[in-house]
């Protein structure tokens, strides 16, 4: 179809632009009201929808141009790894950047209903994700943070939601972590330490508002570093999806 490749090349070319720039943080002037999972929306309808799985490639080939054919997003972390992550994690952040309930100037245009379709799109794309096998070589931290005192910090802070090996909660929204790179987190650690992550859960706002940049790092250091259990990473980093040639 003319139409998406026309998407799929603006994609591309937005990709490339990006990767010589740190962040993607920018003032935002769409700022609205905005609470941590209020369900509802577009959410919901995904949610609920029967998702069409050759549909999800289609979309997700846009996708692609920035979160790379795998979905491992990049190593130094200015695109997120997708792959494994939970689906109700991926629709909810999907529907939150599409309501502006999350701050990403770069992904959003390619994110709107006019680039990839309705609220069956986000179905269909998510369920082609989740399933994706993970990069076994993420984005780590400075091997001169303290191990240690970021494994205390992690255990006192951050188990009782992300889990005992970051593997999240599916059912209530909870991301999945370990596998995630470093820059990534650490970046979005802040901005929900920050307040700058609208769609953020108060409680974790709450549970680590007394950290210092030097317990971020430590922690999440500790984070990237955990192991992925072996049956949900691709076999090797030179691993290609096949969907794609
Ligand atoms: C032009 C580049 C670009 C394109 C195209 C793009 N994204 Fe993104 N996406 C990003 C960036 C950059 C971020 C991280 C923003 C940040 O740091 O807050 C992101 C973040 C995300 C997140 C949040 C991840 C998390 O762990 O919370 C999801 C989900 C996501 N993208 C899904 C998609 C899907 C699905 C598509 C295709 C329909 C897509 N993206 C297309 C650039 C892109
Ligand atoms: C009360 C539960 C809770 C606690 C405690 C908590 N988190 Fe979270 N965290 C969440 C939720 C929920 C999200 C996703 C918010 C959203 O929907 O946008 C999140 C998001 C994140 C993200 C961004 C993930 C992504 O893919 O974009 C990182 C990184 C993170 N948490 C790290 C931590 C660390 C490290 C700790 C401990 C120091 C911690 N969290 C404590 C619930 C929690």
């Amino acid at each position: 179809m003319k139409f998406k490749s026309a998407i799929r090349m603006l994609a591309f070319s937005t990709a490339i632009a990006m990767t010589s720039i740190a962040s993607a943080s920018e003032d935002d002037a769409h700022a609205k009201a905005a609470g941590w999972n209020k369900g509802g929306g577009e959410q919901d309808a995904a949610l609920h929808l029967t998702p069409n799985l050759e549909n999800g490639l289609d979309v997700f080939e846009v996708c692609s141009a920035c979160h790379l054919p795998e979905g491992w997003g990049t190593k130094e972390g200015t695109f997120p790894q997708l792959a494994g992550q939970h689906r109700k994690v991926l629709i909810k952040q999907l529907a939150d950047i599409r309501a502006l309930n999350r701050d990403n100037p770069t992904m959003y245009p390619f994110a709107l209903p006019e680039s990839i379709g309705d609220e069956q799109a986000i179905a269909d794309v998510t369920e082609y994700i989740y399933k994706l096998k993970m990069n076994p070589d993420n984005g780590k931290g400075p091997d001169t943070s303290d191990m240690a005192k970021g494994e205390k910090l992690y255990k006192d802070n951050c188990v009782k939601c992300h889990g005992d090996i970051g593997q999240g909660d599916a059912e209530k929204f909870y991301p999945r972590l370990a596998g995630q790179h470093y820059n990534y987190m650490l970046r979005q650690f802040e901005w929900i330490r920050d307040g700058k992550r609208r769609n953020a859960n108060p409680d974790m706002v709450e549970q680590i508002k007394g950290f210092s940049q030097q317990d971020m790092v430590d922690v999440i250091n500790f984070v990237s570093r955990i192991p992925v259990p072996k049956e949900d990473v691709a076999p090797s980093k030179d691993y290609q999806n096949p969907d794609f040639d």
